[in-house]
């Protein structure tokens, strides 16, 4: 019995089988073409390119496990969060995807906390409007492309488009769906109040399910991937639920510190803590009767990324690899001799909510070298996740045990990092799959292979190795940081 896991990225599609164990058979990815961003702060993908990917990625993993699809007793679905994917009454798509880190839809925001009170929106959603979120985006659409809003019949979000495909049912998760801002967080149920001021029919929203529930089968058309049709699709999860799940990040205490294109800090909850700021996003758990909070770095991975192509690309262009890059930063001391990274290049999320404010390395003078670059990027990151840690401390959510997740977790150098700045002991896990590999999970608790899906993470995950902060390298951080949280009030103030 093997449980598919996929998860519809940024950068790309992966698919990842596990079999009742929990353990990794096979994982196959294919790119997405790079987001369109024909305006700073806009970013596009086509929901097409989701669907090839997704196809191919399939293929590929039943390919590399080469087992036969009635093996596969259920599929998992998860994805990037907050994407808007807009169709039609067939279900056809009517432009393409604004996508998480899309920040145009800052004046929507400001419309929606003028109309309803910042408080309400909170009140109503847990969280406040913000340019990530699937309904401003909607917004942004119907006041600058009415016709395409005249026509919009169904939203779902990225994965739930995939799964459209895959089965012909509009379903979506209550964790995926506490990133749109039109759920009713703390009842797990669409926000009536929200939907109406915000001009929104409720008839547009899918049917809500929780993660592990099968919510669709596999359609006789989606056979040509290779799947069997009439295999069960679970309702899956975001790729910050489902990247939880995948590292077992289940219960208060348990947090986890996740650098892929963006960062997360994630903390499981019992009951939905707000932040009364609105810093923190407050969430549905992929975990029924659960909830979690997380602070989002925008652009975490993709700093690195930004900086790899943009800056240290060689003369002729070439690329350079990441481990390339790791071992140069190497070479600086922690610290950087005072080079700082603030990593806004999407603006921030928290704990800024600043879709405007711009990236900057700061403290720059002749001696510094390349190393000290890469290494600024990589501490700047952690000390943007560290403010997360602070809000959590700072609203008495507890940490007790923090798990690395993601690109950020791969190496030594940013894990040593991330343990001196956050100044706490870090856990890196046996296998870290991401977030398909959560999908997967919930795929196999969905198919009854576990009861549920504490018992499914505590049968599969284990810890490999914990990192202890070094107390050197923390003092210097902890004076790094001080320092780091000057950088954004004087960036702020530097508007083009
Ligand atoms: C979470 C978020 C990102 C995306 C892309 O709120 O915006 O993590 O899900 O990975």
């Amino acid at each position: 019995m093997l449980f598919l896991g996929i998860d519809v990225g940024t950068g790309g599609t992966r698919a990842v089988l596990i079999d009742a164990a929990g353990k990794v058979v096979a994982s196959q990815a294919a790119d997405h073409a790079p987001f369109q961003s024909a305006f700073p702060g806009w970013a596009e993908q086509d929901p097409e390119d989701w669907w090839r990917a997704a196809q191919q990625s399939i293929r590929a993993v039943l390919a590399a496990a080469a087992c036969t699809p009635a093996d596969i007793a259920a599929i998992g679905l998860t994805g990037q969060m907050h994407g808007a994917v807009l169709l039609d009454a067939e279900g056809k798509v009517l432009r393409p995807s604004l996508i998480w880190c899309d920040t145009r839809s800052a004046p929507q925001c400001d419309w929606l906390h003028a109309t309803l009170g910042r408080e309400r929106v909170i009140e109503l959603t847990c969280n406040p409007a913000l340019p990530n979120f699937t309904l401003t985006k909607i917004l942004w659409v119907r006041e600058h492309e009415p016709h395409v809003f005249a026509r919009i019949a169904h939203i779902l979000c990225p994965k739930d488009y995939v799964r459209l495909r895959l089965s012909g049912i509009y379903a979506m998760d209550v964790q995926e769906a506490s990133g749109t801002l039109l759920l009713d967080v703390t009842h797990r149920r669409w926000s009536q109040p929200m939907a109406e001021a915000s001009g929104v029919p409720l008839r547009w929203l899918p049917q809500l399910f929780e993660s592990a529930d099968i919510c669709a089968t596999l359609s006789e058309s989606a056979a040509a991937t290779g799947l069997l049709a009439g295999t069960p699709i679970v309702a899956g999860a975001g790729d910050q639920g489902a990247g939880a799940v995948g590292m077992g990040i289940l219960k208060p205490g348990s947090v986890s510190a996740t650098i892929g294109t963006s960062g997360v800090v994630f903390a499981a909850t019992d009951q939905p803590v707000r932040d009364p700021l609105g810093r923190l996003h407050t969430f549905c758990h992929a975990v029924a009767g659960r909830w979690h909070v997380m602070g989002v770095t925008q652009a975490a991975g993709l700093s690195l990324r930004w900086f790899r192509d943009v800056v240290s690309a060689g003369v002729q262009g070439e690329p350079v690899s990441y481990e390339q890059l790791m071992i140069v930063a190497a070479d600086a001391p922690a610290g950087s001799d005072s080079v700082f990274w603030a990593p806004y290049l999407f603006g921030e999320r928290t704990p800024h909510l600043d879709p405007e404010v711009r990236a900057a390395f700061v403290g720059l003078t002749a001696s510094h070298r390349q190393a000290h670059l890469v290494r600024a990027v990589l501490e700047g990151v952690a000390y943007s996740l560290r403010d997360t840690f602070t809000l959590f401390a700072e609203l008495g959510i507890p940490v007790r045990d923090v798990r690395l997740g993601g690109g950020g977790a791969r190496g030594p150098l940013w894990r040593q990092i991330q343990a001196d700045i956050y100044g706490r002991p870090v856990e890196l896990l046996v296998a870290e799959e991401g977030a398909a590999y959560g999908a997967a999970l919930l795929a196999g608790v969905g198919a009854g292979a576990w009861p549920d899906v504490d018992t499914a993470c505590e049968s599969s995950i284990r810890v490999a190795e914990t990192i202890q902060p070094g107390p050197a390298a923390r003092e210097v951080y902890e004076r790094g940081y001080q320092t780091y949280r000057k950088l954004y009030p004087a960036l702020a103030t530097l508007r083009g």
